[in-house]
């Protein structure tokens, strides 16, 4: 292997042939780590709730597009149309939805889990294949920024570095050297504070390039996102003095980037992300823990509603709210942007 920048390595590890995200196993199957959809449906049905009443209001009785980008194998987009299909059926049959997976090998076991909204979804593998009349667009993703490719810089006596990463017989060197001219631009453009000597992730061009695509839909779009990280108008804290880049494997964090068969992912800094919306012209009307989503759109009336009906598995149910693990750590944030 050449020489490699770290954001490069990524790439190539999650996207390039054979990588982690290319595989026909889902997220689900490959027990690496689990999301809020693979917990359980309650999560989608909220979305779903938060989803018919948003059209409801926004929308204007138009016709619009339910748009998932980075579905993998349609859970989260099942328990949307099911919850939709059951309790919101106008907005059901007025639906047409979209399901946008960049891994095309998981297509197959997106229409076997959607089987029955068969009529409803078209699976496109990127934002740009939409092709539809309609004005109106919400689009929602979980977990998708972060699996994004990033850099690891380092601040150090006024100058920026990455990581380069070069490989000898057995192992793998990771090597500080001065970031890249386009890099220390993009970060110097943003004007954020950045605390010396610790290591943080910055996004690569696919994030920017994400937030552009959405932006050039063109229509009136709400947009709803999920991601583990915070909002901070800085890069770089104590707290993590090596940055939060790291590695799921087996269900077990860690920081192996160079093992194989590892997803690769880091925190989200929500300042940066709202940064780029406002930029194309969104309004951030919300941004909350994900615990708070959920309890302030009935996820507690929901279950109850299927205490009866259904199996809960409690402890599954309080990791999505439980501030030990997934409800504070993940953030909810929803922008709109109406022409
Ligand atoms: C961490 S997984 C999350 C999967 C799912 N949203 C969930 O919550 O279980 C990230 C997903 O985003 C997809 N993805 C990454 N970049 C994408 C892009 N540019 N367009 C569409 N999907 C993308 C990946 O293939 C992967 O399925």
């Amino acid at each position: 292997m050449e020489d490699m920048y770290f954001d490069d390595y990524m790439r190539h590890k999650s996207y390039g042939s054979g990588g982690y995200y290319k595989s026909s196993l889902s997220v689900n199957e490959k027990k690496d780590f689990i999301t809020s959809p693979n917990i359980s449906n309650f999560f989608g049905n909220v979305i779903g709730k938060f989803i018919a009443e948003k059209i409801n209001k926004r929308f204007n009785k138009e016709s619009f597009n339910i748009i998932e980008i980075g579905s993998n194998d349609g859970t989260l987009s099942l328990h949307i149309l099911d919850y939709l299909s059951k309790f919101k059926n106008k907005i059901y049959q007025k639906t047409h939805f979209f399901l946008v997976e960049q891994n095309s090998n998981l297509e197959k076991k997106i229409s076997k889990n959607l089987y029955k909204h068969k009529n409803k979804f078209t699976i496109c593998s990127k934002l740009e294949e939409i092709n539809s009349e309609n004005k109106n667009s919400f689009i929602f993703c979980n977990e998708l920024f972060d699996s994004l490719p990033f850099h690891r810089c380092v601040f150090r006596e006024d100058k920026l570095y990455e990581i380069l990463i070069s490989k000898t017989n057995t192992k793998y060197i990771e090597i500080e050297v001065e970031a890249r001219t386009k890099l220390k631009e993009k970060i110097i453009s943003l004007n954020m504070d950045i605390e010396s000597n610790f290591f943080f992730e910055f996004p690569s061009d696919e994030f920017f390039e994400m937030v552009k695509s959405i932006n050039n839909i063109d229509n009136n779009i709400l947009f709803l996102s999920f991601d583990y990280g915070d909002k901070k108008n800085i890069l770089g804290t104590s707290k993590y003095p090596n940055g939060t880049a790291r590695t799921f494997h087996n269900n077990k964090v860690g920081d192996s980037f160079y093992n194989n068969n590892v997803d690769i992912t880091y925190s989200i800094n929500f300042e940066l992300l709202s940064k780029e919306f406002i930029f194309y012209g969104f309004n951030e009307e919300l941004f909350e823990t994900q615990t708070k989503f959920l309890i302030d759109n009935s996820f507690l009336e929901i279950i109850n509603d299927n205490i009866k009906s259904s199996s809960l598995d409690n402890v599954k149910l309080k990791n999505l709210i439980s501030p030990a693990f997934m409800g504070e750590a993940f953030k909810v944030v929803f922008f709109s942007k109406i022409i």
